[in-house]
């Protein structure tokens, strides 16, 4: 992903990358002040955060008052898709241990933390993959 980002941001004077791990811990495990972000994405690593509750919980302390939370990821899915079909394909397609939320459980997990969710919108992707993503803002 790092090195993706290098080949597409090449020339932007002001870009930065850095490796870190998201995690428990005041600002996620990650080497930043709280409040240094006005924006923070984060697409399609939820579903990997052994504990997405206090991960977020140091995400809103990285944003600055005012701040937005950029969330997104695919869906678990429900019924009448059959739950224990899609339990089987993700572990044969991702290998290790996840957790899939639906929009409603990820818009929970802002608000549990105390961020302020502006929207929420699922989308399709295909027949198999469904997902969702979340806006949010530090108050
Ligand atoms: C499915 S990929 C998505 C990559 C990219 N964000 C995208 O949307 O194309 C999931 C990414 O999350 C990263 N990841 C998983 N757990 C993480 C953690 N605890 N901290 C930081 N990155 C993590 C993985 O290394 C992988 O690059």
């Amino acid at each position: 992903m790092l090195a993706q980002a290098r080949i597409a941001l090449k020339g932007q004077p002001r870009m930065h990358l850095a490796r870190a791990e998201i995690g428990p811990g005041a600002t996620a495990g990650l080497p930043y002040a709280p409040g240094t972000f006005d924006l923070i994405t984060c697409t399609n690593a939820l579903h990997d955060l052994l504990d997405a509750q206090a991960a977020l919980s140091g995400l809103r302390r990285l944003l600055a008052p005012g701040g937005q939370l950029v969330l997104e990821d695919f869906a678990r899915r429900e019924p009448p898709f059959p739950g224990a079909v899609f339990a089987w394909l993700l572990r044969r397609i991702e290998r290790n241990r996840v957790h899939a939320y639906t929009l409603g459980e990820a818009q929970s997990l802002c608000e549990r933390v105390g961020l302020q969710v502006a929207g929420g919108r699922a989308f399709t992707i295909d027949w198999f993959w469904h997902g969702w993503v979340v806006r949010a803002y530090r108050v």
